[in-house]
């Protein structure tokens, strides 16, 4: 058995939380950059679990991306651009066959949802969701998480492993 968390992450947030979910998944899972996540590493995955940050209300595009990168605002907490957005690893993926689940990071009260798309692109490459979406918590624009997220990750990735494991 092998699991992928694969993440989006501009500031840290998100890879922190899948760090935290591979941790609480098990020996049998991996935390991966979108870069790293390549078609060799993917090799044999019958669990990805993919997350990203909420931006503008949805699964970032690359024109928000690119906005991010040019906006003199975000100048004091530069993004990390430097991986490929989930959304072109999602469009990208490889046909294969297994379970999924779909993570983001965000503030409570917001409009809109990465998790919908990132569900919709893994299920039409043949990875069908094991779970309900998750949401982890932000306290500010840039982070950091809110109290006690990265528990909460460890423990739905272990949720995740006892529905994978039961099948
Ligand atoms: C330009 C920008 C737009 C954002 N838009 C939203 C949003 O629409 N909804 C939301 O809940 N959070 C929004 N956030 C907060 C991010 O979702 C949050 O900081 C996230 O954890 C960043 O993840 P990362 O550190 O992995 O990149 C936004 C943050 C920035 C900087």
């Amino acid at each position: 058995m092998k699991a992928i968390v694969v993440y989006e992450s501009l500031w840290g947030n998100t890879a922190a939380i899948a760090r935290a979910i591979a941790e609480g998944i098990g020996a049998e899972a991996s935390a991966l950059s979108t870069s790293q996540a390549s078609v060799e590493a993917l090799a044999g995955a019958d669990l990805i679990v993919a997350g990203a940050p909420l931006l503008g209300f949805r699964l970032p595009t690359e024109s928000m991306r690119n906005s991010i990168g040019r906006d003199p605002k975000h100048a004091q907490r530069p993004a990390d651009l430097s991986q490929p957005s989930l959304r072109s690893w999602l469009a990208a993926l490889p046909k294969g066959s297994g379970r999924s689940a779909a993570f983001e990071t965000r503030f409570k009260w917001s409009p809109g949802s990465a998790t919908g798309a990132i569900g919709k692109s893994l299920m039409r490459a043949g990875y069908q969701p094991i779970a309900k979406d998750e949401r982890f918590l932000v306290k500010g624009t840039y982070g950091p998480l809110a109290d006690a997220e990265v528990e909460r990750a460890k423990a739905w990735g272990a949720e995740l492993a006892r529905l994978w494991k039961a099948e």
